[in-house]
């Protein structure tokens, strides 16, 4: 099957619902595309969920390239999209165009998505022009964590949702794939997904987007250190990783691990001439005794 691209994507508003995993490594990635996921975000939110920030705003070019790679090796035919880091593109056009380049180039990714909705426009622009395939994201947009006041529900008055649909729009118009809706109310997100040309794929925006994406973690069950409204849990593998990490210190502890199906063997005359080799005075010993 050939890798899912931007375009493809693009072509299934209207005919399919669009699944997007937030995944940071090798594992995660395939994990994703054996379960079918289509697009695999190497989220910013890393930051927080595996490196253990409080908020995204740290998280470095460098670090974002890191897991970039590794999710690209282990995406086989999902779309890998790089999730632009906190001032990495804001500053200017050309510092956009150049660090959304690394992702395509370095990273193996086959688009970026970046924050913002009218004051993005002219980054947009020039990334879709040079080739790179853009993501928008609005709604909740955690890199405005301190304008914003702190991770809170976005357009929530009448004059708050008419602005989020006009920057919805200017994404679509400036030649975004597609957008995510993040943490707004359900019927505003069901109104920019009729209004706006382009796949909506929505996280705290409810049922009527075009797609939802999660993050690996939250789905899994694997981090507790926020819970947010919005995030279903499929299972509790961090129960049951607690678990299972006990009984390997347990067994430890204990010299139940390992085994010696856990273990290698040597070839008894190896074993035995390694053993005299070291005690060398047996061997002088069994010379004195003939
Ligand atoms: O960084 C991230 O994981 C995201 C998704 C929540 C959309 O931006």
């Amino acid at each position: 099957m050939p890798r899912t691209t931007a375009p493809d994507v693009a072509a299934a508003k209207g005919v399919r619902k669009i699944v997007m995993l937030a995944a940071y490594d090798f594992t995660s990635a395939r994990l994703a595309e054996a379960a079918g996921v289509d697009v695999i975000l190497v989220g910013d939110s890393l930051a927080m969920v595996v490196l253990g920030h409080d908020d995204t705003l740290s998280v470095t070019m460098e670090e974002m390239l890191h897991h970039v790679r590794a999710v690209a090796r282990g995406a086989g035919t999902s779309l890998v999209v790089a999730d632009m880091p906190f001032m990495s593109y804001q500053a200017s056009v050309e510092a956009a165009v150049a660090n959304a380049g690394r992702f395509l180039k370095e990273g193996r990714a086959g688009a970026v998505k970046v924050e913002g909705g009218r004051a993005i426009v002219p980054q947009v622009r020039a990334m879709v022009s040079a080739g790179i395939p853009v993501l928008g994201h609005v709604g909740l947009t955690p890199q405005h964590v301190a304008a914003l006041g702190g991770f809170k529900v976005q357009s929530k008055t009448a004059e708050a949702a008419a602005e989020l649909v006009a920057d919805a729009m200017a994404l679509a118009e400036a030649g975004c794939f597609a957008v995510v809706l993040e943490c707004i109310p359900a019927p505003v997100a069901a109104a920019v997904t009729r209004t706006v040309p382009i796949p909506t794929i929505g996280i705290g925006a409810g049922p009527d987007c075009d797609g939802q994406v999660l993050v690996f973690h939250d789905v899994l069950g694997l981090y507790d250190r926020m819970r947010p409204r919005f995030v279903k849990q499929f299972a509790e593998l961090g129960k049951q990783a607690a678990a299972a990490l006990t009984g390997y210190a347990e067994a430890v502890r204990n010299s139940d691990f390992p085994g010696a199906e856990h273990s290698f063997s040597m070839a008894p005359e190896a074993q035995a001439a390694f053993e005299t080799l070291l005690t060398p005075d047996a061997g002088e010993k069994d010379r004195h005794d003939a």
